[in-house]
């Protein structure tokens, strides 16, 4: 067999939570004026109270709503599917499995958590959501979630993907969002996600009909996207596994990363692997720090590792991973040793990505090649090993909107 599913009827009923399972506690955010713990009242006009309740939320289980469960359905449970092919290709004893984020209709794992931030934005009675988007695949998600609740949705997109993608643009339109490029007031500036998130906190906290909303980094989203792990425990135990000796996943904010891995947090054979760009080398080569999540200094500030707020990423194609910090959970559970992190230049992503299209098909998006490229490594020790592993990942997104970057690759146009 290839491929695993679940029945509708097997969707997670609640989200998992890591955070009353951590040995040593979070640290808390902290306001940006007074640097004391944030407190609910202090988030009140950027997110609706339920969200703000999962963010400090000490329960280790949270009830997924029937409405938000119904809209998941739409594509959820996804595939987990094994990778044989490229086993073949590579002649590596590794048993390779990966959780087929890309079927959603954004086409990325972003929906997961976009459903559910729309829907409680709704119940509480906004009428409008802002947002920042790096690659185009969150604020896709967002405008998506917008349409199935009956929400306006505007996006500030990072200038240098909204050049590179114009079909990211035309996308989130056709759901009936509005996109503008960020920075909004520095024409010349590429952007990054730090500068978007301050355009767009910028927007929400200057209406009152307006909420903010975020596609990765918080613990609520890191939440949302435990469905992906949940899932994939149970079909692997379907394909006859007794479970994956390491989990990976690309990682930008550690939404996808997050969503794949925590549920396996507890068990503690499985190591988990964190895969991201050398040219935004957050956990790799950034300082433990409380610091800011955008670049304006106008969020909270969380305890994350950090390149400073003020860091612009050169601008490579995986536009989802070019931001300055990571989700305080993920930088924690790196801080603490329960997570590894690892760093690759461009070429050898898309090398690995392109290797993945001719053996497997699907054409991935930049970000999951990361992953997949660090797949592709951890199956060549296991081959130089000589040692059976189970290693699962997260297919986050397709890459079809993202061939422009494909034809820089395979042009010898592409920069490390
Ligand atoms: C396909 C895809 N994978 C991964 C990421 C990285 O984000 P995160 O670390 O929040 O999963 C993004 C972000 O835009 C993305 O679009």
């Amino acid at each position: 067999m290839n491929r695993w599913y679940l029945d509708e009827k097997s969707l997670p009923d609640a989200w998992f939570n890591v955070l009353p399972r951590l040995s040593v506690p979070l640290d808390p955010p902290l306001h940006p004026a007074t640097r004391q713990p944030v407190t609910p009242e202090d988030l009140a006009p950027l997110f609706p109270t339920a969200l703000i309740e999962q963010e400090m939320s000490q329960e280790p289980w949270v009830d997924i709503p029937g409405q938000v469960v119904d809209a998941l359905r739409l594509w959820r449970p996804t595939p987990l599917v094994r990778a044989r092919r490229l086993e073949e290709a590579l002649h590596t004893p590794a048993r390779i499995y990966y959780k087929d984020e890309s079927v959603s209709p954004a086409g990325s794992h972003k929906p997961n958590t976009a459903v559910p931030q729309a829907y409680y934005n709704k119940i509480e009675g906004v009428r409008r959501l802002s947002t920042e988007t790096g690659a185009g695949q969150w604020g896709s998600a967002l405008c998506f979630a917008g349409a199935l609740f009956d929400l306006e949705v505007k996006v500030y997109m990072v200038r240098a993907s909204f050049q590179q993608k114009p079909y990211r643009r035309v996308l989130m339109e056709t759901w009936g969002g509005s996109v503008e490029p960020s920075p909004v007031d520095q024409p010349d500036h590429p952007g990054s996600l730090g500068t978007a998130i301050s355009d767009a906190v910028r927007d929400a906290a200057s209406r009152s009909d307006t909420h903010y909303s975020l596609g990765s980094v918080l613990n609520h989203v890191l939440l949302h996207q435990t469905v992906i792990g949940l899932e994939a425990k149970e079909q692997l135990k379907l394909a006859g596994e007794d479970g994956p000796d390491v989990v990976l996943a690309a990682c930008g904010g550690g939404s996808n990363l997050g969503g794949i891995a925590l549920p396996f947090v507890p068990d503690e054979d499985v190591r988990l692997v964190a895969v991201e760009p050398t040219s935004c080398p957050t956990l790799t080569r950034g300082k433990f720090e409380y610091d800011y999540g955008d670049v304006a200094g106008l969020t909270p500030l969380l305890s994350m590792y950090t390149l400073g707020h003020d860091f612009v990423p050169p601008s490579i194609h995986a536009g989802g991973l070019r931001y300055h910090g990571d989700a305080p959970i993920i930088s924690h559970l790196v801080k603490q040793g329960r997570m590894e992190a690892i760093a690759y230049p461009q070429g050898k992503v898309f090398e690995a990505a392109v290797q993945f299209a001719r053996t497997q098909g699907t054409v991935c998006a930049p970000e999951t090649g990361h992953a997949i490229r660090a797949v592709i490594d951890e199956a060549l020790a296991a081959k130089e090993e000589g040692v059976e592993k189970v290693i699962l990942f997260d297919y986050s997104g397709h890459g079809l909107l993202d061939l422009a970057a494909y034809d820089d690759y395979l042009s010898g146009r592409l920069p490390d």
